[in-house]
């Protein structure tokens, strides 16, 4: 019997998904059906096509009582709406049903694993808030919350740990079928770290060991873990809340940490070896990842600063967005991130374009719009003169502009959207500094769509990603220099 919480949430969404006209929304970026969207959630191949759950309050733009929303996709680019999938009705969700994974079951049902909080009035007028670990079953459409539930709760922890900040689920299924699970949680010393649970059947979990513990260094609490072998590593991807900058490597607040190491599964012992930001833009969080059946292991993360969501207008009917799809590799043991292949396929109106920019402003025929993918390869006109700055401005108007600066001289790249239309006084710019051989080329993959844009920095090294809810029709581009500089792009527009 679907409840009455989720029977409403399923009628709302529908109807008020009907009133956005799909050019009001990203064109291969998902955006929830209606409302408010944080984390991935669930993100998995299940039934011959890709599951994308989110956190999800359809009812207004701001987060609220967490549902799951739920959308499907063939290529992770296109992306059709499903029903909500879980409404917080029961008495241990009952603040919320927060972030959370899938695996599918030996019989070929789908399970998912979400956090439940539970939130009760304390005699000294504060909440007592209680987080626990959740099952529901379903096939791909419709899920029925397990009766045993929670399956993890307080007792499932080593003594000391914090039962507040126990969250956030990622199931897989280790070489011999058995189902594992790590999650967030902070022990005594009020940093974060990662458990590990294990189970036969899926339903019946026990605490296993520490997978990884934070000691302060990184952030406080650690959430959304994601685990998974990559190219004869294993990488640990966790996103810290309240981060202190490291130079240029990490900022200030809620950012992403990807720790390379060695796994033993027997043992479940990880050892790290080298510690990296996964996004050095502004907006970008909690990602999960999918293996696709051809063996790529993908990535996708949510396309938002907590710190900066003031940068959508509350009255605007949907906030929240994914990021692209990003297939994942490491090389020279660094994680390097590419643009997800099958974004070719979006390819129209190609322009091959290579010319000299010497102390000017200019713009190219045919390179103008939103919904874009721009390949630059920048270099010196002459190897004996670097150029001082070189930049790209998009979703220009004559109003606003958004920028992408670099500087040579430094090896920093700067993402700059004060002048994109934002009225908030939040972080609006973040510069990476980008390590290479020779800094005065740089190679810039560029994707944009309407309301975002995403960088991949020298075929992947660095990543920077950022929203912009800029005024649609601005939409010109245009290149400039200070110095002189050759560059050569290749322009498509997305569709
Ligand atoms: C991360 C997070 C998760 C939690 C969810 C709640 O963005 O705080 O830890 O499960 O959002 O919506």
């Amino acid at each position: 019997m679907m409840s009455q919480q989720l029977n409403k949430a399923r009628q709302y969404e529908e109807i008020h998904d009907a009133l956005i006209s799909p050019d009001q929304r990203p064109l291969y970026h998902l955006t929830p059906r209606s409302g408010w969207m944080n984390d991935p959630n669930g993100f998995c191949f299940y039934g011959g096509v890709y599951h994308m759950f989110y956190q999800y309050y359809p009812y207004a733009s701001r987060w609220d009582s967490m549902h799951w929303g739920h959308a499907v996709s063939g290529d992770m680019l296109h992306w059709t709406a499903l029903p909500a999938a879980l409404a917080p009705d029961q008495e241990y969700d009952s603040y919320g049903c927060f972030s959370g994974s899938a695996v599918t079951l030996p019989d070929g049902k789908h399970l998912l694993m979400y956090t439940g909080v539970r939130r009760t009035p304390a005699e000294d007028g504060k909440y007592i808030v209680e987080q626990t670990q959740n099952l529901a079953v379903g096939d791909g459409i419709d899920y029925e919350k397990y009766e045993g539930n929670p399956v993890l709760t307080g007792e499932d922890l080593p003594p000391g740990c914090s039962t507040v900040d126990f969250r956030d689920p990622k199931m897989w299924r280790d070489s011999e079928g058995s189902f594992i699970c790590a999650v967030g949680n902070r022990p005594a010393d009020g940093s974060g770290q990662i458990l590990l649970y294990r189970s036969s059947d899926g339903f019946d979990w026990t605490f296993w060991k520490i997978l990884d513990e934070n000691k302060k260094r990184f952030g406080r609490m650690w959430e959304c873990p994601d685990f998974f072998e990559l190219d004869g590593k294993h990488l640990l991807l966790v996103s810290p809340q309240d981060m202190l900058p490291d130079g240029f490597e990490y900022h200030n607040g809620n950012g992403t940490l990807c720790l390379i190491g060695r796994y033993e599964e027997k043992t479940g012992e990880f050892t790290e070896l080298s510690d990296q930001a996964i996004d050095y833009g502004i907006d970008f969080y909690a990602p999960q990842t999918v293996l696709m059946p051809d063996g790529r292991r993908v990535m996708i993360g949510w396309l938002q600063n907590w710190d900066a969501c003031t940068i959508r207008d509350p009255d605007e009917p949907w906030a929240g967005q994914m990021s692209m799809p990003r297939e994942l590799r490491i090389r020279e043991g660094r994680l390097y991130q590419a643009p997800l292949s099958e974004i070719r396929n979006m390819r129209t109106d190609p322009v091959r374009h290579e010319c000299v920019i010497s102390n000017e402003e200019i713009s190219i025929d045919g390179v103008e719009g939103r919904t874009l993918e721009l390949d630059i390869e920048i270099q010196p006109t002459d190897p004996a003169i670097i150029y001082h700055k070189f930049y790209l401005q998009f979703a220009v108007s004559d109003e606003y502009h958004t920028s992408l600066i670099y500087k040579p001289a430094t090896g920093i790249l700067q993402l700059d959207r004060k002048f994109s239309g934002s009225r908030r006084a939040i972080v609006h710019q973040r510069r990476c500094l980008v390590e290479s051989e020779d800094r005065t080329k740089i190679h810039l993959h560029v994707f944009l769509d309407r309301y975002s844009c995403e960088v991949f920095v020298n075929d992947g090294k660095y990543v920077m990603s950022m929203n912009l809810y800029t005024d649609l029709s601005a939409d010109r581009i245009r290149f400039g220099s200070d110095g002189s500089v050759r560059m050569n792009l290749e322009k498509y527009t997305l569709r």
